[in-house]
């Protein structure tokens, strides 16, 4: 055993600690938890191999697509599992069909709803945590968390040799978290929330949250939104963990007041970053996937095509459908201020603005089906067309002699012919305007979205430079309407908009940023923040800010309309050298560098779970990353000092920041060395306002 003592025997080793990490969108998306799981697999299962597994509750329908079931070849997993489904308890344990490929174990909580009032009455006596009757979101994480106690008791008897990590993400997959606590169970723990209930809920109402954080009275306000028990689970957790992260400074400062803990450090969120062996190979993506795009606007607009396509912008906004917290009630404001801009400037520019929101709906409406399906009739009408053409063009030529005329194109086209086009082109012809909505809503009169454009009035009529498509789900290739992956999507758009006023971190302009899509974002999510903070006048790279912690709504708007209509009036040239400026901020975001804070919570997580056998000395750069691997090296390589990778053009200025020294990007004097928690200086980028609050801060409803 590492470094172990002969009369230590119980002594777990260290260095080959077993891994854990437990959320409910573990091969189930949901949101941006998914993301981070996912994308950060090769990095784990990179460092930890057949060490790490994923744990959540089973959903058939996504495991079905997501999940390859196998039998565990880990003796002590297989023991567990074995136990559990003799007392009933179904697990679905396979590999995630991933890039990674990491081990996963889904555990079916409806076989252990018999348990749930025992459960409940048992997480009220060790944990004072109440749980009313009929809130089903609170039974699974009570249901789902006690089964994963359940595995955790087995495995840590099967296990006994090796240290256990077992890191849990959101209140929602962490009910398991204080009763490992209350149980002894020899493993170590770490929480990272990805957001705070309160901060989710008060955001969403019209409370000026930023100017008031601290004074909240998190029991009362958490009661009166009745989600006091929730509340309390999330809470237990951050208390109940050796380590307690989050995933952004702001988020840390928003923790340390609603959840009264301060975050051992900051774990920012990466992406798997993918380098094309061909430098410009994203922008040829770009124009296929725009191609794409081309095609659908073709159909939804039929009959109002009489605007230029390669004069046209691709604008959207993106993610579950958080009205004011995704900050759609800015962008649907700047739009049509944006229209209004166009207009009056007599812009030849169309943009259409995509907003990408799962809403409740009951279908693609007719019209949105229609529209695919007449251009696709004339598109295939003018193909056979087309053939006949040649063929009879073929035969003319063949048949050819001295003294007949040359083939006339009236010969060509038949009065067939004739008669076809005529009818595809009489069903082009449209009575409204193009739909702004493809789907229909259940509750459309009531839909904040479809009000606001209302409220705005962008109706797609032929004159505004600004139409709109709301698409009221995720997207997915299968949809016969608009048939992309949201990753083809965000390629063949200009520009992904975040207007966020509650974001931890938010994955959608990070996702752009990797792609060479510019984005823009705000200085209330965590990514904003993070970028402005390490890169000075970042719009030139792409990454536009919008102040919203300063600035009042109106001026917020302002400047948000302004970067709009900013990069509306760039010509092509400019807008591929900003995307190729873009692009090479990648490697800021790829988990081979962020990944690294991940690194240093587990270790902490161990040193706290064995403090004296480990070391402050005992630090160590898993095997995944080579031995002379010099993050800080790399970083001045990408955008500060002599920057190699990004040559800074003559014509812009500014330039990024120096941040020489720095462990990674993410390394703002948290999980260091002296493992000391944060302080509140720490939170870089964010301090408390000093400005009265606004009185108003949501004059667009
Ligand atoms: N997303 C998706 N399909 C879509 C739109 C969005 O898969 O059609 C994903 C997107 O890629 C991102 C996630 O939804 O990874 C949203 O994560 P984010 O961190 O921005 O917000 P959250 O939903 O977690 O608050
Ligand atoms: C990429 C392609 C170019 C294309 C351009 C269009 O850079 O490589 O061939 O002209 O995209 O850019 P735009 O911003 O107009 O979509
Ligand atoms: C949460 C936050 C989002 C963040 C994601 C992943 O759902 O809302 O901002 O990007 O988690 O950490």
């Amino acid at each position: 055993m590492e470094g172990a003592n002969e009369s230590e025997p119980s002594r777990r080793e260290i260095r080959s600690h077993i891994l854990f990490e437990v959320a409910t969108e573990v091969a189930n998306r949901v949101g941006g938890i998914y993301s981070v799981l996912k994308s950060k697999a090769p990095v784990t299962t990179a460092e930890y191999g057949e060490r790490y597994t994923l744990i959540g509750p089973l959903n058939r329908a996504s495991a079905t697509v997501e999940v390859e079931t196998m039998i565990p070849a880990n003796p002590h997993l297989a023991a567990t599992i074995a136990t559990m489904n003799g007392r009933g308890v179904e697990i679905v344990y396979g590999r995630w069909l991933i890039e990674g490929a990491p081990r996963v174990l889904l555990i079916d909580t409806s076989s252990g709803y018999r348990y749930l009032d025992e459960w409940k009455g048992d997480l009220w006596n060790v944990a004072g945590i109440p749980s009313p009757l009929g809130d089903h979101e609170t039974n699974e994480a009570i249901v789902f968390g006690y089964l994963v106690a359940w595995f955790l008791g087995e495995y840590m008897a099967h296990e006994t040799r090796r240290a256990v990590v077992v890191h849990f993400h959101e209140w929602l997959s962490a009910v398991a978290l204080p009763l490992t606590k209350k149980r002894n169970m020899d493993l170590t723990t770490i929480f990272t929330t990805h957001a705070t209930l309160l901060g989710r809920y008060l955001c969403a109402g019209s409370v000026d949250f930023y100017n008031n954080l601290q004074y909240f009275d998190v029991d009362s306000e958490s009661g009166k939104r009745g989600i006091y028990h929730r509340y309390c689970i999330e809470r237990a957790a951050a208390h109940a963990a050796d380590v307690f992260t989050t995933v952004s400074h702001i988020t840390a400062f928003e923790s340390e007041h609603l959840l009264k803990r301060k975050p051992d450090g900051v774990l920012p969120n990466g992406l798997n970053v993918k380098k094309f062996s061909a430098m410009h190979e994203f922008q040829n993506l770009h124009s296929q996937a725009k191609e794409k795009i081309h095609d659908f606007i073709r159909g939804h607009f039929y009959g109002h095509n009489d605007f230029d396509l390669d004069n046209t912008l691709y604008f959207f906004t993106a993610g579950r459908y958080e009205y004011r917290n995704k900050g759609v009630d800015l962008f649907i404001e700047s739009m049509a201020q944006l229209n209004h801009r166009l207009k009056s400037n007599g812009s030849k520019v169309t943009v259409v603005a995509f907003i990408i929101m799962p809403a409740q709906t009951s279908s693609l409406t007719v019209e949105a089906l229609k529209g695919q399906a007449v251009v696709k009739s004339l598109r295939d009408t003018l193909e056979m067309v087309e053939k006949g053409i040649g063929r009879r063009l073929f035969e003319r030529c063949l048949a050819w002699k001295e003294g007949d005329n040359m083939p006339d194109e009236k010969d060509l086209i038949t009065s067939q012919d004739h008669v076809l086009l005529r009818r595809r082109i009489f069903a082009l012809k449209r009575q409204g305007l193009p739909p702004i909505v493809t789907h229909n809503m259940v509750n459309d009169a009531e839909d904040p979205i479809l009000n606001q454009l209302r409220r705005v009035k962008l109706f797609n009529d032929r004159s505004d430079r600004v139409k709109i498509v709301f698409h009221p789900e995720f997207l997915n290739s299968a949809n016969p309407v608009l048939p992309l992956d949201y990753d083809d999507f965000v390629r063949g758009t200009h520009l992904g908009v975040f207007p966020s006023y509650y974001e931890p971190w938010g994955y959608t302009p990070a996702e752009c940023t990797v792609m060479g899509i510019p984005s823009i974002t705000t200085n209330l999510s965590g990514f904003g923040c993070y970028m402005e903070e390490l890169i000075e006048n970042s719009s030139d790279y792409g990454i536009y800010i919008v102040d919203r912690r300063a600035k009042g709504v109106d001026d917020s708007v302002d400047q948000l309309t302004n970067f709009l209509f900013d990069f509306a009036t760039k010509s092509r040239r400019q807008r591929i050298n900003q995307r190729n400026r873009t692009e090479r901020l990648s490697d800021l975001l790829d988990w081979k560098r962020m990944g690294l804070e991940y690194v240093k919570a587990r270790q902490l997580a161990l040193r706290r779970g064995d403090a004296d056998f480990f070391p402050l000395s005992f630090y160590f750069l898993p095997k995944a990353y080579p031995a002379s691997f010099d993050p800080s090296e790399d970083f001045n390589d990408i955008i500060g000092g002599t920057a190699q990778k990004i040559a800074r053009p003559l014509s812009i200025p500014g330039s990024p920041r120096d941040r020489t020294g720095m462990m990674t990007p993410g390394d703002f004097a948290s999980l260091q060395e002296g493992l000391e928690e944060l302080t509140t200086e720490d939170y870089v980028s964010w301090k408390l306002p000093e400005e009265e609050p606004d009185e108003n801060p949501y004059p667009l409803m």
